[in-house]
């Protein structure tokens, strides 16, 4: 499963071959280990509004350090500018006037975020300003290279205290291969949220249900949550409850076995997180399959077996969960949708018509939440993984370097994104669909 291209690019003869002929240049991301600060390097703060004073705080809180100045001959690790004070298109000079000048100055992989307020929640000319930012985050993106990533944060006033948990993501190895996303705090539902004590374990204590757990990336997810301190209840179907189990006990945690589209899955979920564990915490919709085929020759179980275990079956299971109260008040729902949702993909009518219904569903519950719930969803890219394995080599090779980092994610890298909604530090962050995709250049 490894990316033999990357390989050959970082050899001495293909580094030759690989400039010569202008071929993609993947470089190997950095990736966060347990113990590392969440920023290796300084960060440089840029731009006026309303987050400006409370920034360095908030860095602070994190263990990031931060100035606003770079000394001559010194590199940043990441930039953050605080695109709030921009209140007229005229004003967005200051993105170039701060940029331009740093961007040949950043180490390698490194973090940009633009923050800004949400632009429904402005009028006029500031409005049109703020959703220009859009256009500048996404080009920069795409621009940046050597391993950089860039987002905009659409923060809403109420929300400018609860930024620390969406930081401390964005600008650490954690989002490796995140970029090019927007993404909203506060917009949707609660603008506040809980203090995290430890921001190694932010999870202990908290129990989470990860559907799918036994291998890829669930078994990834499985693990980020249980380093983060959480106790993990597993669930996959009987025939991979032996692998199950052995994760499950590794982990401390618990398992369940069953198929998701079972007629009674959701009351039996609800019955046996409320008996062993309480209640639930984080609920992670990640089981899925696919059974790809174009519409002119799709059956009809392969169409229904599709929107039943990766859409239905997410749907009735949250319903339940909230509906019987196990769900914990802080409570974290997240779904796994796929890029294919967005941009559509041949021979994925099925697949792509429920993963496009796992966003439907982030959209229907986001205003509905109640007791400080949050529903999100990640939308992962190519992602290298059993699955992705069996694909032709052309075709691989196509779909690992479209994107604007040239290489194909690991599990780990929706992992680390899941746990950044899970955290309790998310509060505010609800109602968001991140793309986990290196800023591949499908869909929007
Ligand atoms: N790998 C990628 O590139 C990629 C890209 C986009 C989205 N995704 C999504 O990520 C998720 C995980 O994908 P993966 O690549 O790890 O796939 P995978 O096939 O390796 O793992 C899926 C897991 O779900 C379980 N599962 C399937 N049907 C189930 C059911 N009815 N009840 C309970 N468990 C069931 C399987 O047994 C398996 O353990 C899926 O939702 C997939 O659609 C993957």
């Amino acid at each position: 499963m490894s990316d033999r291209y990357q390989g050959f690019a970082s050899s001495p003869i293909g580094r030759l071959v690989v400039k010569n002929l202008g071929l993609p240049n993947p470089v190997a991301l950095e990736r966060w280990a347990g113990g590392d600060a969440l920023v290796d390097g300084l960060v440089v703060l840029g731009g006026t509004g309303r987050l400006t004073a409370t920034l360095p705080a908030t860095l602070d809180g994190l263990g990031i350090a931060c100035a606003t100045t770079l000394e001559e001959g010194a590199r940043a690790k990441a930039l953050v500018f605080d695109a709030t004070g921009i209140t007229d298109t005229s004003g967005l000079v200051a993105l170039q006037e701060f940029f331009t000048p740093l961007l040949r100055r950043l180490e390698s992989c490194p973090r940009i975020v633009v923050l800004g307020t949400p632009p429904e929640q402005r009028s006029g000319s500031e409005r049109i300003a703020q959703r220009a930012l859009e256009g500048f985050t996404r080009s920069l993106g795409k621009e940046v290279g050597r391993g950089g990533t860039v987002q905009l944060v659409y923060v809403a006033p109420a929300a400018d205290g609860a930024v620390a948990s969406t930081l401390g993501f964005l600008l650490s190895p954690k989002s490796a291969y995140v970029s090019g996303q927007v993404v909203r705090i506060g917009a949707h539902g609660a603008t506040t949220t809980d203090e995290v004590a430890d921001w190694t374990r932010p999870l202990a204590g908290k129990v989470a249900l990860v559907t799918g757990a036994s291998r890829g990336i669930g078994e990834e997810i499985a693990r980020v949550l249980h380093r983060d301190g959480a106790s993990v209840v597993g669930l996959d179907v009987p025939q991979a409850a032996s692998e199950l189990q052995t994760l499950m006990a590794e982990l401390d945690g618990d398992h369940l076995v069953l198929d998701i589209t079972a007629k009674d899955a959701p009351q039996r979920i609800a019955h046996h997180l409320r008996e062993h564990h309480g209640g639930v915490d984080v609920v992670v919709h990640n089981a899925g399959i696919t059974r790809d085929r174009r519409l002119a020759n799709m059956a009809a179980d392969r169409w229904s077996s599709v929107i039943a275990v990766n859409l239905t079956a997410p749907e009735l299971i949250t319903r339940e969960l909230l509906d019987a109260g196990v769900v914990n008040p802080g409570g974290r729902i997240v779904g796994v949708a796929s890029i294919a949702g967005i941009a559509g993909n041949v021979g994925q009518t099925n697949y792509a018509t429920s993963k496009a219904g796992v966003i439907g569903l982030v959209d229907s519950l986001r205003d509905e939440l109640t007791d400080g719930i949050t529903v999100n969803a990640v939308a992962p890219g190519f992602i290298i993984t059993q699955m992705t394995a069996a694909v032709p080599f052309a075709t691989r090779e196509v779909g690992q370097r479209l994107n604007a980092l040239a290489q194909g994610g690991l599990p780990v890298d929706v992992a680390e994104t899941i746990a950044w909604f899970a955290s309790p530090g998310s509060g505010a962050v609800n109602g968001n669909v991140v793309r986990v995709c290196g800023q591949m250049m499908l869909g929007a």
